[in-house]
């Protein structure tokens, strides 16, 4: 078999068989097949697409490509969720102890972030102490003790995935949904979770920047999930605007604490209670509602953060800092970002507002950057508020107040301000099962 009839068999719009695929994957990770030839695969695949047939097999092939998690050590239902990134999105820390305090395990692996996104890693390391990379044997410890732990990706995990997405990331073929559905999937199906909840970002912030986009990959994550025997639902929220006030890493993990104790955010807390109905329905806690209401409740009685608690402890984290969130390290310098005119905030771009938190030292620029965890951005005034010329829109957080005037500049250019009341756009735009 040649690499170079398989791309020209791409080219022509053709299915490639299931021998096929595997090769490929296989002799790619080997490295038998160079990054030209897998380059020019992927943009035949991001012109002429690939079958549902194709999909399947290339992410069970990619799963393949490292370890496959056996869960089987974790008593129970285990649950997993992914979301597909976006800016303030700290909803694993608020939904796994909401599913975990009623008996659903959650046993999930996070990434990092980079460029204007947070990783739920980069998050949890600004609580003192805890340890974020564990053996298997003190993974299954934590989760069998606490009913729920969250750390880094294994080392081989689906490296298939990492080499594609490099690539990818410079060959101008991520925004792919066949590519994204497999980069995706195949990371969840090698994690091991009995049940899948995907949580698809649309809007400025967000890949898929249409609403049809969003609904077209999560059909086709859904059908991955529900053909490999995992039950799967997807849910479609918006990214259109910042979810919570709170950007930047600590700041992220005291309104997550703030969303459990009942707290938070309208959005936030919305979203997170929605998302953890239907991790809890997938795990058969119930019908969908009665679900919602369970999650609701678990926040109204305090169950959930006991269970953020139980597992940073378990993790040999500080809990203090999550029982008293002024413990939490503070940024050094603060500056308030103020209305350039008077109106209605029609919008709040994500991407510009991830761009400025991340311009602030709380993100990374390159995989190598360091984080300041105390770093960031407090959203102070939102869409659909009016506000008048010199009125804050945001405080920013950082240890060197030099970096206030760019991050001042993106952030302005996130904001919307118009004469006309902006049109309300719904949170959760779709459920697909
Ligand atoms: N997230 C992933 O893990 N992979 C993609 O291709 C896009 C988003």
């Amino acid at each position: 078999m040649r690499m170079y009839d398989l791309i020209m068999k791409k080219r022509s719009g053709e299915a490639l068989t299931e021998e096929e695929i595997r090769y490929m994957i296989d002799e790619y990770v080997a490295g038998n097949i160079p990054d030209y030839q897998m380059s020019a695969f992927l943009m035949a695949v991001y012109f002429k697409g690939m079958t549902e047939e194709e999909i399947f097999i290339m992410t069970d092939a990619v799963a393949r490509s490292g370890d496959m998690v056996d869960l089987s050590g974790i008593e129970g239902i285990k649950v997993d969720k992914h979301s597909t990134g976006g800016v303030g999105d700290k909803t694993t820390l608020i939904i796994a102890p909401i599913v975990a305090s009623y008996g659903v395990k959650v046993a999930k692996m996070s990434g990092r972030g980079l460029g204007h996104t947070g990783g739920t890693i980069d998050k949890m390391e600004s609580i003192p102490g805890i340890k974020l990379s564990l053996s298997q044997e003190e993974f299954f410890a934590v989760v069998n003790k606490a009913g729920l732990s969250v750390i880094g990706q294994s080392g081989n995990l689906t490296p298939a995935d990492k080499k594609l997405y490099a690539l990818r990331d410079v060959t101008a073929t991520v925004d792919s949904i066949p590519l994204i559905a497999v980069s995706i999937m195949s990371k969840k199906l090698a994690a091991g979770s009995d049940c899948i909840l995907l949580d698809v970002k649309t809007g400025s912030g967000a890949f898929m920047k249409s609403l049809d986009d969003s609904i077209a990959l999560a059909e086709c994550m859904v059908k991955i999930g529900e053909s490999s025997g995992r039950r799967t639902a997807a849910l479609i929220t918006d990214m259109d605007i910042p979810l919570g006030n709170n950007i930047g890493n600590a700041l992220e993990v005291i309104e997550a604490v703030e969303t459990l104790k009942g707290q938070g955010p309208e959005d936030l807390t919305e979203i997170c209670i929605r998302l953890a109905g239907n991790m809890l329905y997938l795990a058969g806690k119930g019908e969908l509602p009665e679900c919602i209401q369970m999650a609701k409740d678990a926040i109204e009685s305090g169950k959930a953060l006991e269970k953020l608690i139980s597992m940073v402890e378990a993790q040999g984290g500080d809990a203090s800092v999550i029982k008293d969130t002024d413990k939490f390290e503070k940024a050094q310098w603060s500056y308030e970002v103020k209305a350039p005119q008077s109106g209605y905030i029609t919008r709040i771009n994500s991407e510009a507002c991830g761009i400025a938190s991340m311009l602030l030292g709380a993100g990374r620029e390159t995989k190598d950057s360091e984080i300041d965890y105390s770093a960031g951005i407090i959203l102070r005034n939102k869409v659909g508020k009016y506000v008048e010329k010199g009125e804050v829109l945001a405080t920013l957080y950082a240890n060197n107040q030099e970096l206030f005037k760019a991050a001042e500049d993106k952030l302005i250019e996130a904001f919307t301000i118009e004469d006309n009341t902006p049109k309300e756009r719904p949170l959760i735009l779709a459920r697909i099962e």
